[in-house]
């Protein structure tokens, strides 16, 4: 991924890759090497190749609270988002994911293209906006009696992150976040929104299938929302999960249920519910892959690499679930009334009748001390 950075530094005019940023530490550094069109008027000499400290191009102080720092990156990442900038991700080569899950990426960058805003539904502006972040607050409702005893600095891994959507959740607590995706147009977009919560994160390109630039017993808590049903095989990221949590570490993850493979959005042929009741995964070649889970085989999986789950919980029946036609997503931001629909899936998830209707299944799970 070469991208020309122009508009921002355009007396510059050389490709720039980003190989690491933390907010608070003023050792961001930046691998650049001279493009063809490299005509240079900065006061350093640029490598062929290699790093540089972001010190020597950026004079002012590179704190976390020093807005024209900040201002500084959200402009790089713009550029890099207008396709003038290359800003590359450790550990510099491209995650391999195998046929079927390398689907979910393809479709992933289609519908990018051509619904940007959709995709991008951390921007207040998107259509998704609204949706995606009540069901972050769902998720994290259900989380809560488990989140709330990590503290300050907890380190956490957002495994499968996307475009940040909890890692900026994570930061809020005042939690130190280390982001992986295999997207690397979403780390962009995690980029830029990461860097205006503020707080301490680093961004690596890396599937969940091999994290292992990451260290052993390395991080309080990994989070993967809404990721191991999208792998060819879920375990081997599950396993990389457990790995690199310290004894004692927390796994949060979401997976879908087979009632996703009747999403009810879409209109159902006789073949598409014949496939759902039959199938417990669902393919598009060249667009997605899915495995369903219940929570037996959720818990299974994760037991399978040596956790504990101390929880399996239901969720998304309303939203993006069975019964997602009582949900008035326009009304969505009113407080009174999420709290009311938060309040619906909780009885739902208890009761008897319902609980097995979830949209999605979220499992809590430890590593041994
Ligand atoms: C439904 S999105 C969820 C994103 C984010 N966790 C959230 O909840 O907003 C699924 C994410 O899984 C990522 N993904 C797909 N295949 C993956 C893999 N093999 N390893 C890690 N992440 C993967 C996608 O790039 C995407 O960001």
């Amino acid at each position: 991924m070469l991208l020309w950075f122009e508009s921002f530094w355009n007396r510059l005019s050389h490709n720039i890759e980003i190989a690491r940023y933390c907010k608070s530490m003023p050792s961001l550094e930046m691998r650049l090497s001279k493009g063809p069109a490299a005509a240079t008027s900065t006061s350093f000499e640029l490598p062929s190749h290699g790093s540089i400290p972001l010190s020597d191009i950026w004079a002012g102080p590179t704190f976390a609270d020093e807005p024209a720092f900040a201002s500084f990156l959200a402009d790089l990442v713009q550029a890099a988002l207008g396709g003038e900038v290359l800003l590359e991700f450790p550990p510099y080569k491209t995650p391999h994911i195998s046929t079927p899950g390398v689907w979910n990426l393809t479709g992933d960058a289609a519908f990018a293209a051509e619904f940007p805003l959709s995709w991008n539904y951390l921007n207040p502006r998107s259509p998704n906006y609204e949706l995606k972040r009540f069901q972050r607050r769902l998720y994290l409702e259900r989380l809560a009696p488990w989140l709330e005893h990590l503290p300050k600095g907890t380190s956490i891994l957002d495994l499968g992150g996307g475009i940040g959507r909890f890692s900026e959740a994570w930061m809020q607590r005042g939690w130190n976040v280390t982001l992986a995706d295999p997207n690397n147009h979403a780390l962009l977009l995690a980029l830029s929104h990461l860097i205006s919560t503020g707080g301490r994160f680093n961004i690596y390109h890396l599937a969940a299938e091999d994290i292992s630039p990451l260290p052993d017993e390395h991080f309080h808590a990994v989070s993967a929302m809404e990721v191991f049903c999208y792998l060819s095989e879920p375990r081997t990221g599950i396993a990389e999960a457990a790995r690199v949590l310290r004894p004692g570490g927390w796994l949060f993850a979401s997976v879908e249920s087979p009632i996703g493979a009747l999403e009810p959005h879409i209109r159902h042929s006789r073949e598409a519910i014949n496939q759902a009741l039959t199938h417990d995964h669902r393919a598009i070649e060249n667009d997605m892959w899915v495995r369903y889970f219940t929570p037996d085989s959720l818990r299974a999986e994760v037991e399978s690499v040596g956790l504990e789950v101390e929880a399996v919980i239901g969720t998304h029946y309303l939203p993006d679930g069975p019964m997602h036609h009582l949900v008035d997503v326009e009304r969505l931001g009113e407080s009174g009334y999420e709290t009311a629909l938060i309040e619906l899936e909780r009885l739902l998830q208890d009761s008897q009748q319902w609980q097995d209707a979830a949209r999605a299944w979220v499992v809590v799970a430890r590593k041994p001390q």
